[in-house]
């Protein structure tokens, strides 16, 4: 399958391979929206403050997944690998795997994580709905703000059941809509008769909201053991990612970001961290 078209995405590599350095230092590593512990920082701090509320994000989801030493993690939809580098630097002898559908995001991810300690890294390109991993194989997956892009959760979930062993864990994070929203989404697509495409973001599916996940994930065999709404916690970035977008004069950009805050900030369409285990088989 080849990768979905994410214009954002192209932004971000052109910006990089041209040494811009507020987005190397906001986006060259996680890629994803962060976690704000205060959640009214000054516009001033805000873009300074980024790269810490980024890597808050994935030690927050990292803690959902209870890692132990020795386990096995595959990061699914995992951007220049900047999940994979904060467990290499803070983990030692894990067994890491990086996936995304994309290649050059691949190959940054390569050059700039080398394996430390007794961890080894391995990256992989493959579509995060079709796994080529053994069946049983991992501890723990992760999908930190990709799956919207996913031609399908349910296949996604389906693969992470299959790879995962039991007891193993799913930690994902997601744009999870309040039911109206949901409903009305999932209305509009079927009168359009094709899935929502976004300028600047590319396809994006938040048809899923929260009930909708627990039933899927159970109907999938997995159990859905958490569910932290940080909605609060996410809303700086919304600036901050304004703000870039417009000093690269991407003004359409700056209006699709808008609608989501606008969203957001009412309350429609909420951050959520959910972690589901895979059950241990009973025994006879
Ligand atoms: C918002 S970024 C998140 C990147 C990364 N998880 C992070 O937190 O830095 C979404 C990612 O999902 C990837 N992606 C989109 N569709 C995918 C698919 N079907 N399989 C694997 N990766 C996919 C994109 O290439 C992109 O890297």
């Amino acid at each position: 399958m080849p990768a979905p078209a994410l214009p954002y995405f192209d932004q971000v590599l052109q910006r990089l391979e041209a040494g811009d350095p507020q987005l190397e230092r906001c986006f060259g590593n996680h890629v994803h929206w962060g976690y704000w512990k205060d959640p009214h920082p000054s516009e001033l701090s805000a873009i300074q403050e980024f790269p810490q509320a980024a890597e808050a994000l994935t030690r927050l989801m990292l803690d959902q997944a209870h890692l132990q030493a020795g386990e096995s993690v595959l990061d699914v939809g995992c951007g220049f690998g900047g999940t994979i580098d904060s467990l290499n630097q803070n983990w030692d002898g894990l067994a890491l795997t990086g996936l995304n559908l994309d290649a050059r995001q691949i190959e940054r991810a390569r050059q700039f994580v080398q394996p430390r300690a007794a961890n080894t890294i391995e990256w992989i390109v493959a579509d995060a709905c079709a796994l080529p991993l053994a069946t049983d194989s991992l501890d723990v997956v992760l999908a930190v703000e990709c799956i919207f892009h996913f031609p399908s959760r349910q296949a996604f979930l389906q693969e992470a059941q299959r790879v995962l062993r039991p007891g193993g864990r799913l930690v994902l994070s997601d744009f999870v809509p309040c039911r109206p929203l949901a409903i009305l989404l999932r209305v509009l697509q079927s009168l359009r008769g094709a899935p929502f495409s976004n300028g600047t973001y590319g396809p994006v599916d938040c048809r899923w909201d929260q009930r909708r996940y627990a039933s899927q994930a159970k109907r999938h065999g997995l159990e859905l053991r958490n569910d932290l709404d940080i909605t609060v916690h996410t809303l700086p970035t919304y600036a901050v990612v304004r703000k870039l977008f417009a000093a690269m004069g991407a003004e359409s950009a700056v209006r699709d970001t808008a609608r989501i805050e606008q969203l957001s900030r009412w309350g429609w369409l909420r951050y959520r961290i959910l972690t589901f285990s895979k059950p241990i088989a009973a025994g006879p």
